[in-house]
């Protein structure tokens, strides 16, 4: 779906978002959402924000579920996810911060940590609808050019690029973590539907080989071809490849 601004995107991402959870409380249920950071799904937690404020969804039994975490930042750091989130997304949401998970990149055991995020994704019953920005590599979640089509939880090392493109939230370039605990590709295909957005030229590259080129491990965000309830929500400027 191709729109004319930001704010068209995050309109038509939130209203796909709304109608899962919606439909999943129509069912008894509570919503599982997958959550992304970056600046790509902003303008959907702004919409999904003003349609909690005006009554129209309720998040609060919500349970979310981050797609991945910087390893080594010291707990409370303002660039890891787990603040991020808390910021961008539990509370403009009005959600429960104790239903909201975040992988663990300050365990000792990363590993362990991994697979429990796992177990924890299992035991809510799964992803109702994952949010997902994508990087200029192509990475979804930060799973990395080359990452298995089927991986899941586990320890990723940062591509080059990624950390030169994440340098601005970070006071040097020495400060942006080296690796990072992410959701796997694998996992990220298990969510019931997905809702990737993205925004600029200098996505454009990464949507195309996505959506145009073949399966491939070298971009990452190419395995939703295969995920049968999977949009994408574009501008002009990231559609230009196409
Ligand atoms: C980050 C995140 C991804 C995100 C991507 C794009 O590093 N790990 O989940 O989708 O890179 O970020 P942005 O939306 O800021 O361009």
């Amino acid at each position: 779906i191709i729109c004319d601004t930001d704010a068209e995107v995050g309109r038509v991402a939130a209203a796909a978002v709304a109608q899962s959870a919606r439909a999943k409380q129509a069912r008894g249920g509570d919503p599982v959402l997958g959550l992304a950071t970056g600046s790509s799904p902003l303008s959907i937690y702004a919409e999904l924000a003003r349609m909690v404020g005006a009554g129209e969804l309720d998040l609060s039994r919500a349970r979310g579920f981050a797609l991945d975490e910087y390893v080594g930042l010291p707990p409370g750091h303002e660039q890891s996810y787990a603040e991020v989130i808390r910021r961008t997304v539990t509370e403009p949401l009005g959600m429960d911060p104790a239903l909201v998970a975040v992988p663990d990149g300050a365990a000792s055991d990363l590993t362990e940590a991994a697979q429990r995020y796992e177990a924890a994704i299992v035991a809510a019953g799964g992803i109702d609808v994952q949010i997902l920005g994508i990087g200029g590599n192509g990475h979804i979640g930060f799973n990395e050019p080359g990452s298995s089509l089927a991986s899941r939880t586990r320890i990723k090392t940062l591509a080059p690029r990624t950390r030169a493109d994440n340098t601005r939230f970070f006071a040097s370039a020495d400060e942006v973590p080296v690796h990072c605990l992410t959701q796997g590709l694998g996992t990220i295909m298990d969510a019931r539907r997905a809702v990737l957005v993205a925004q600029g030229e200098q996505k454009a590259a990464a949507i195309a080989a996505m959506v145009e080129g073949p399966v491939a491990a070298y971009c990452p965000a190419s395995v939703l071809q295969f995920h049968n309830a999977a949009i994408v929500v574009i501008d002009p400027a990231a559609a230009s490849r196409l």
